[in-house]
């Protein structure tokens, strides 16, 4: 997607063909500042502290940081450890272990003089095909909105999303926000309810900062606003993403998403996630029993952080010195409340046979 008329993905090697460059969403929506990462270090900080995040994007990024540990070490011994020490780093979205286990399938039977360059091709190989299957989640997310407009005999439809799973969670386009930049260069009429996404906001900095950059209207609205929206018809249709789905279609995404389905399912809002395969956990079946819900630190609840009036950036308290804070940051949202997910390849009701069909090989 563009910045300023200028493509970007999110993660790209440099054109010394090996450091790797990302963007570093701790500065958005106030800066873009591009960071150069040399060091196996580097690629695990940036995923740990969010300067890269998004289920696709942390895969790609651990993928792209073990190319950068290999480039120091090569051994087998060193790649093993260098692979559990970044997928240490998160522990929700499925998509860190998947990458990692995908370079390990590939390098583990790769003469170690070879690794280096196997580790790159494959990184790219993730990354393009990233890119590929959320285009995919696009085109077939397109008649969900078709689909609303005809509901209301026309006219604007408005779209509620929580947190970003914009272009900026993946390599490129997105996955819910993927049909929503389609439809909209398609000439339909969207307009985007975006969820500010406490704690960290990133709805408020993120969604809103892409959308506005690729000229999609928009609202950033109060977590708690989504209820009374969809009481009132504002709501035409909800989209989210995932960062870890069971075989039986639980979702697993931002923290209070399981509200906004909830109220999705009680105002009658189509609710769906938008999946590439990658967010899938095949070995997993009840979401809210056996999915792994990150604890951040609680002082991403007792502060916030923003820009004051004259333009520097600062961080401030907003709960009594002495009030602890607890900081879940992920939520799962059981499959009888999504009406159904759409993958790269195609869509589907969120249950055993709904993705069984679309991925009969996982049977
Ligand atoms: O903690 P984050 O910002 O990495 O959480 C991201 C989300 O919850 C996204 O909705 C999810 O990864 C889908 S991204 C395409």
């Amino acid at each position: 997607m563009k910045i300023d008329g200028v493509a970007y993905r999110t993660i790209w090697v440099n054109q010394d063909g090996w450091s790797v460059h990302i963007i570093d969403q701790t500065k958005l929506p106030w800066a873009v500042d591009i960071l150069r990462l040399t060091e196996v270090a580097h690629a695990a900080h940036g995923i740990r502290t969010m300067q890269a995040r998004g289920a696709p994007l942390i895969g790609a990024l651990a993928a792209y940081g073990l190319c950068l540990a290999l480039r120091a070490d090569a051994s087998t011994d060193a790649m093993e450890r260098d692979a559990a020490l970044l997928a240490a780093t998160r522990p929700t979205a499925v998509n860190l272990r998947w990458a990692l286990e995908r370079m390990l399938t590939r390098l583990r039977n790769t003469p170690t003089s070879e690794r280096i360059a196997a580790a790159y091709a494959e990184a790219a190989a993730i990354a393009d095909e990233d890119v590929a299957q959320n285009e995919a989640i696009g085109r077939h997310g397109v008649p969900l909105i078709e689909a609303a407009a005809a509901r209301k005999g026309g006219g604007r439809v408005n779209v509620l999303t929580h947190c970003n799973a914009g272009w900026l969670a993946t390599v490129d386009w997105g996955t819910a926000l993927s049909p929503i930049y389609m439809a909209s260069n398609a000439g339909l009429d969207v307009h985007v309810w975006v969820d500010e996404t406490r704690p960290r906001n990133q709805g408020a900095a993120l969604t809103a900062w892409e959308l506005g950059k690729h000229g999609v209207p928009h609202t950033v609205v109060a977590d708690n606003a989504g209820g009374h929206l969809m009481q009132h018809g504002e709501v035409d249709l909800a989209i989210v993403g995932a960062d870890r789905v069971t075989r039986a279609g639980d979702v697993a995404n931002k923290i209070g998403t399981y509200l906004k389905a909830l109220a999705a399912r009680d105002n009658g809002v189509p609710f769906w996630a938008a999946v590439p395969s990658s967010t899938i956990d095949w070995s997993v079946s009840d979401g809210v029993r056996d999915i792994p819900i990150e604890e951040r630190n609680a002082a991403e609840v007792t502060d916030v952080t923003g820009r004051m009036a004259d333009g520097s950036v600062a961080t401030v308290r907003v709960t009594p010195l002495d009030s602890g804070a607890a900081n879940p940051a992920f939520d799962v949202t059981p499959a009888r409340l999504i009406t159904g997910l759409v993958t790269e390849r195609g869509r589907c009701e969120a249950s055993v046979p709904g993705l069984m069909g679309l991925f009969p090989e996982q049977r």
